[in-house]
């Protein structure tokens, strides 16, 4: 059998191994040159044909060519290795100058927002928070409320009833109520929630939310509601607002009264949005009904109170500068993610 000279061998293995480009063909060049059946290998196999004193020599000739293709591979396979490194790391880069995309967070929706605020301004005052049933009774809705049966004010408010004579409660009022039968007195408390009317223009919409406050204590007098209110209206709006009293009618309270604050717009001058007043009308007050507090059995002869209740969509839509309550129940995103 006839063999390549050696350093014809070790030439074409330098170059076969230079020109690899990826790590398996440097592993198939590996195998042809080094391995079993390798070239280099039949040379070893022709040493016993030779003379014995030269056996030595060329037995540590081929020994060297084979570190040195050893060698040549392992070099050709850091360079590889390299190569495929740089390779993967330009794919994987990142283009630092693409704009980024944007991450939408969400925002509170003013009427949380309104509720919050709320909160707080008559948490700091000592009131506590009650809630009570959407699904109410009539005796809670109206008859404890001194609207009995057939009372001219039961059609103040258009209710929606369920066919078990329940009902979705019109007013916030009805936690009142359920404040004076179940808490000690004396007693200081607020219930937000939602109440429902069959009602749908511009100002009104079938769902809304009221704020309700009671506040019963042995000298409590409208001088006492007045401050409350004050208080409570100047922390929501501005330090500058004033209030008015109204007398009004409701069958819960007596004396009742509506209350307006100084335009908000223009501070009392007079502008498009007061209709030129200076005043806007803003909630509903009074001391609470004798009738109301005997039907809780409260002593009327040693305890007084005073209760209002207010929209809390219609001071939200005051303190935005918002015309139309609907926009508050439609969740437009356009509108919403303005607050
Ligand atoms: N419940 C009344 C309404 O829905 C608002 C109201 C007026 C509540 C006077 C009160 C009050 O507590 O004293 O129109």
């Amino acid at each position: 059998m006839t063999t390549l000279p050696l350093e014809e061998i070790l030439k074409q293995a330098k170059s076969a191994i230079e020109s690899t480009v990826d790590l398996k063909s440097l592993e198939d060049c590996r195998v042809r040159y080094l391995g079993k059946k390798a070239l280099l290998s039949e040379h070893l196999k022709t040493l016993g044909q030779l003379p014995v004193e030269k056996r030595p020599v060329v037995g540590q000739q081929i020994n060297e060519m084979k570190q040195t293709i050893q060698h040549l591979i392992e070099k050709q396979a850091d360079v590889l290795t390299q190569k495929k490194i740089t390779a993967e790391l330009a794919k994987e880069s990142i283009d630092i100058t693409l704009p980024g995309r944007s991450l939408n967070s969400g925002s509170i929706h003013p009427i949380t927002h309104t509720c919050n605020t709320l909160r707080d301004i008559f948490t700091q005052m000592g009131f506590i928070f009650m809630e009570g049933p959407e699904i109410e009774d009539d005796n809670h809705n109206f008859t404890a409320l001194n609207i009995p049966p057939f009372h001219p004010a039961r059609a103040m408010q258009d209710t929606f009833y369920f066919p078990n004579g329940t009902l979705l409660r019109t007013q916030t009022s009805t936690v009142q109520i359920r404040a004076m039968k179940t808490m000690p007195l004396p007693l200081r408390m607020v219930a937000m929630g939602r109440v429902y009317r069959r009602d749908f223009d511009l100002t009104h919409t079938p769902m809304f939310h009221q704020l309700e406050c009671l506040m019963i204590d042995e000298t409590v007098s409208f001088a006492n509601l007045k401050g409350v209110l004050t208080q409570f209206l100047q922390a929501f709006f501005t330090l500058k607002t004033a209030i008015r009293f109204r007398p009004s009618y409701f069958p819960f309270t007596e004396p009742s009264a509506e209350v307006d604050i100084s335009c908000l717009n223009c501070e009392g001058k007079g502008c498009r949005i007061c209709k030129q007043s200076g005043w806007l009308e803003i909630l509903g007050c009074g001391m609470v009904h004798p009738n109301v507090l005997k039907g809780a059995h409260i002593d009327t002869k040693r305890y007084r109170g005073f209760a209002f209740g207010v929209g809390i969509d219609r001071l939200t839509l005051l303190k935005y500068g918002m015309s139309d309550l609907r926009t508050l129940f439609e969740n437009d995103l356009r509108f919403l993610q303005q607050f």
